[in-house]
């Protein structure tokens, strides 16, 4: 799973070397990270024109907090894949007025033409990037109340945030190509919802199911053989 998703980044910079890309962070993605800093160093790809757009953060919360959604994109990708500040749209956690920052954010994508890739995680409750249920097709980039379901997965909290600054449905679905990642057993039945349930705001990505483009990427774990031959 983690070295196709790689292979898939760099086909997609390898075509397109200035594409609009959006990743997450999160247990799920770190062996892409790997995968993809070892074709970095072997030169299989160029990072020098691409822009990243940072997928969610948490609100009142400095870059050089551990805990931060950038702090883990800065060690995970932007330090090892030399990719520097100026290609980098931020969500920042500390702005003073986040629905402002969320604006700027969805305005600078629009600038931007929108993700050539957005890379993403499944959430135990279906959420995407951090679009807790409900969230419909077309919400945008905004500051969103976490789940129950968010804040009991954050286990690394002794304080666990109530909210969360989002890269928006909107702009998710209309990506050119979305990967979605999704391994172990405890995403089964919410993989099984995504892909095979009703399209509905409350699981934010069944809304997949009518996105172009889309590639899912699952480990036997969160998609076994009997569940695919069921589907297919
Ligand atoms: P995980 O998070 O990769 O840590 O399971 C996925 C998500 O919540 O989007």
């Amino acid at each position: 799973m983690s070295q196709m998703a790689a292979g898939l980044i760099a086909n997609c910079l390898r075509e397109k070397p200035n594409a609009v890309i959006v990743l997450p962070t999160g247990k799920t993605p770190e062996g892409m990270y790997q995968a993809l800093i070892e074709r970095y160093c072997s030169r299989l790809f160029d990072t020098k024109r691409l822009t990243l757009f940072q997928l969610d953060e948490y609100p009142g919360m400095s870059e050089q907090d551990e805990r931060s959604c950038f702090y883990r994109l800065r060690h995970d990708v932007l330090e090892p894949l030399e990719i520097k500040q100026h290609q980098i749209v931020r969500l920042h956690g500390d702005a003073s007025e986040p629905d402002e920052e969320c604006r700027r954010y969805d305005q600078a994508l629009q600038r931007a033409g929108g993700f050539d890739l957005a890379v993403l995680g499944l959430g135990m409750n279906g959420h995407l990037g951090l679009n807790e249920p409900p969230s419909d097709c077309c919400v945008p980039t905004r500051v969103v109340e976490l789940s129950q379901a968010t804040k009991a997965s954050m286990t690394y909290w002794s304080h666990v945030p109530e909210q969360a600054l989002t890269c928006g449905m909107a702009q998710l679905l209309q990506a050119k190509r979305i990967v979605l990642l999704v391994a172990g057993e405890h995403k089964r039945a919410i993989l099984q919802k995504t892909i095979q349930g009703p399209v509905t705001p409350d699981v934010p990505a069944s809304y997949l199911q009518r996105a172009g483009n889309v590639v899912v990427l699952a480990d036997a774990a969160a998609w076994p053989l009997h569940i695919q031959q069921e589907a297919f």
